[in-house]
């Protein structure tokens, strides 16, 4: 249908000058030019439907790890509650326990401090959410397997290639369902994206060249100061933060990798770059506190970014942020970005080929402005280039760009729903896969996601041996 669709309209149109056309070559990305009269790809409807599930059941779910991505996921329970009910909580800090036992009716002999105790009890829901820290991934979820729950498993899977598939021996053995957290496979940008693709807008897909920038404070935020800076506590930044990169270009590109070579470095955030006389703390008077980028009085109490670590319950006063910065654990977000213990690189190139012969050009970047993954698709009869909210094609016959530009965020039922609707969206396929006992519904099963995370792994040998790696 869709292809039949999109050749209908590129037939339907004459040719024309060739507008906006951005420069070719380098990898950061121009701004998207979009013409006036650029044609719409939206009546297209590509990637977007209800939120809705499709299924009378109720999907009873236990969240294991109370933080910011199980509060996201026991989110559509509230949206749903016919569909998910929340009966289980764990966590091993008091007030997250509480704070979603309280919000779902969880009684006490089901909230839980540390995972382990979930799986003490007989089973006692249909699946459970495993949203821990990195390394909190594979024993709680092979257990979970083993007791016969179906199970949404936060990226990164596990924290080694061998665990990673042992997983997916276990969801086999067990027959389970594993949605693995590949949230951009459920954004309706990236829906469309692939599915352009893969009707032959741009003829036969040749290469891609794909941008994550991180944005600095982020940067500081998560890779320097916070949960994911050391690679050893969690896992390499390749599979931390850009294994949804990995697997959306494994994804588009539709052919397995056959190698792949990277590099890169932690170049800003250590000792010997800290300016003169910085202390180990930006609140404990540091002289550089007003003109540094990284400072995090700015980045918290000022720009009020990131608060989600801080336990507010909706209290973003100054002082009160100031407050939690001098107090544990809190304050280890107070840290100055040149004395912490981070080893995670913040530039990270990657290229990979394909069996069919494509290659791709992968970039992390923590020093940029903006986030949002930028991302050029180069075919033989045309060319995509999107910025993670709107791409536009342009057919090398007509020249004349088309522009798919769905405000995803103002449609009502999608509103607040993170990574461009991918996180309620993922809720949804997996409450319908769980409910049908049919992983088909499913594009991040725990097979396919495996594969990204190898050439994760593989990325981060070549990048520490110097050498091409097979994947
Ligand atoms: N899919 C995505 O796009 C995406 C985005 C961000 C994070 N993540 C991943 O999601 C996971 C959780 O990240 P987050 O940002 O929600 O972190 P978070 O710190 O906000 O939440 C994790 C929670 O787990 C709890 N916890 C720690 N040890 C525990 C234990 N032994 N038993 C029970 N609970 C325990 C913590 O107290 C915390 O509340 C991580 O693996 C992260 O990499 C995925």
């Amino acid at each position: 249908m869709i292809r039949r669709d999109f050749l209908k309209s590129i037939g339907a149109i004459s040719a024309g000058a060739a507008l906006g056309m951005p420069a070719a070559g380098a990898i950061l990305p121009a701004p998207l030019v979009l013409p006036d009269d650029a044609e719409s790809l939206n009546d297209l409807e590509l990637g977007l439907r209800s939120l809705r599930p499709q299924t009378d059941r109720q999907i009873s779910v236990v969240i294991i790890g109370a933080g910011n991505r199980g509060n996201t996921y026991a989110r559509f329970a509230k949206m749903f509650p016919e569909n998910m009910k929340i009966v289980g909580v764990s966590d091993i800090r008091e007030l997250r326990k509480t704070r979603m036992g309280d919000a779902h009716d969880i009684p006490a002999e089901h909230r839980f401090g540390d995972w382990s105790e979930v799986f003490k009890v007989p089973k006692f829901a249909d699946a459970v959410v495993i949203s821990t820290p990195d390394d909190l991934h594979f024993a709680p979820c092979m257990k979970a397997l083993s007791m016969g729950y179906d199970v949404l498993l936060e990226k990164p899977v596990a924290q080694t290639e061998k665990e990673c598939k042992a997983i997916r021996e276990q969801a086999h053995k067990y027959n389970r369902i594993v949605a693995v957290c590949h949230v951009l496979r459920y954004a309706p940008y990236f829906i469309a994206l692939k599915q352009l693709v893969k009707s032959g807008a741009v003829g036969e897909l040749v290469s891609i060249q794909h941008m994550e920038p991180i944005q600095y404070a982020h940067m500081a935020h998560s890779y320097v100061r916070g949960n994911w800076r050391d690679s050893k506590e969690t896992t390499p930044i390749i599979l931390a933060k850009s294994c949804h990169d990995l697997d959306i270009i494994r994804w588009i590109v539709d052919s397995p990798c056959k190698s792949i070579v990277a590099d890169g470095s932690l170049h800003l955030f250590k000792p010997e770059n800290a300016p003169e006389g910085a202390p180990l703390k930006c609140t404990d008077g540091c002289p550089h506190e007003k003109n540094c980028p990284y400072s995090a009085i700015d980045i918290y109490t000022r720009k009020k970014w990131h608060l989600g670590v801080f336990d507010l319950a909706g209290n973003h006063d100054s002082d009160f942020i100031m407050q939690r910065l001098l107090t544990p654990p809190y304050d280890s977000y107070a840290r100055c970005v040149y004395h912490c213990d981070n080893d995670q690189p913040d530039h990270y190139v990657s290229e990979m080929v394909f069996e069919g012969g494509q290659t791709a050009a992968f970039s992390m970047e923590a020093f940029a402005p903006y986030g949002g993954r930028r991302t050029r698709i180069m075919g033989t009869t045309g060319y995509i280039e999107g910025d993670g909210t709107q791409f536009t094609l342009w057919d090398f016959r007509t020249l004349k760009p088309k522009v798919w530009n769905r405000k995803v965020s103002e449609i009502p039922e999608y509103k607040g729903s993170g990574h461009g609707g991918g996180d309620l969206c993922l809720v949804r396929d997996w409450i319908e896969a769980v409910a049908a006992h049919d992983d088909s519904k499913l594009s991040s099963t725990i097979d396919v996601s495996i594969e990204s995370h190898v050439m994760g792994f593989a990325a981060e040998r070549s990048r520490k041996s110097g050498r091409k790696e097979k994947v």
